[in-house]
């Protein structure tokens, strides 16, 4: 069955949200995520991957910040496909018709696995920093032009997604006590 690859449209909503949850599942963080940027229309650039008219990839772009605030390129995060239509090479179809349609202007960023996202161009930079790389060495750059060293800053809903399913998972262990 062909897929087809284009911008994510309003009623892709629930749909995109779902594929979210079950790629990511048991974690809600990254639908969560989503769900507020969605919402308070922080999202850059967003894509679907469908076939035979199910929404089956999702992938999304939102603002990477210079401490001040200054835009300076584009966070990727997250990108998922639903684990039954998983390594047909949806994931990468999806990321190259991103990579195409945002074009070269624009710096991206991403942390993730080096041996996925190297395929795609993306190289490690030291020169900067995630606060959500822990171990190191994940925080990767497409296109890096001139971008002074330091942190890449997030929409703050990166930090509220944290919170909302950290409350919820206290909220869940006190009913069941
Ligand atoms: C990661 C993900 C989006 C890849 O989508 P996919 O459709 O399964 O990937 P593809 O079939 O296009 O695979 C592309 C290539 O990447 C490789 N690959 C896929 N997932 C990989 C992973 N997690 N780590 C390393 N390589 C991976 C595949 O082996 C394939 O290599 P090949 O071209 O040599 O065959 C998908 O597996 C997924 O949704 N995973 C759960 C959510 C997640 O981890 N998202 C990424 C972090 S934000």
């Amino acid at each position: 069955m062909a897929v087809a690859y284009r911008r994510a449209k309003e009623s892709d909503f629930s749909d995109s949200i779902e594929v979210l949850k079950q790629a990511f599942a048991p974690s809600c963080y990254e639908a969560t995520l989503v769900a507020l940027l969605w919402r308070n229309e922080k999202i850059s650039a967003h894509y679907v991957a469908t076939e035979a008219g199910k929404l089956v990839g999702y992938i999304a772009y939102s603002l990477g910040m210079a401490p001040g605030g200054l835009p300076i390129g584009l966070h990727l995060a997250p990108i998922a496909v639903h684990p039954a239509a998983q390594r047909r090479g949806i994931g990468r179809g999806l990321l190259n018709h991103s990579l195409d349609d945002l074009g070269s202007g624009v710096p991206l960023f991403v942390l993730g696995e080096p041996a996925f996202y190297g395929r795609f161009g993306f190289v490690p930079d030291p020169t900067l920093h995630s606060c959500f790389d822990e171990t190191g060495g994940n925080f990767q750059v497409l296109g890096r032009g001139i971008i002074a060293p330091g942190e890449v800053l997030y929409e703050p809903e990166f930090h509220q997604a944290f919170n909302e399913v950290a409350d919820r998972t206290v909220n869940k262990s006190a009913n069941e006590e």
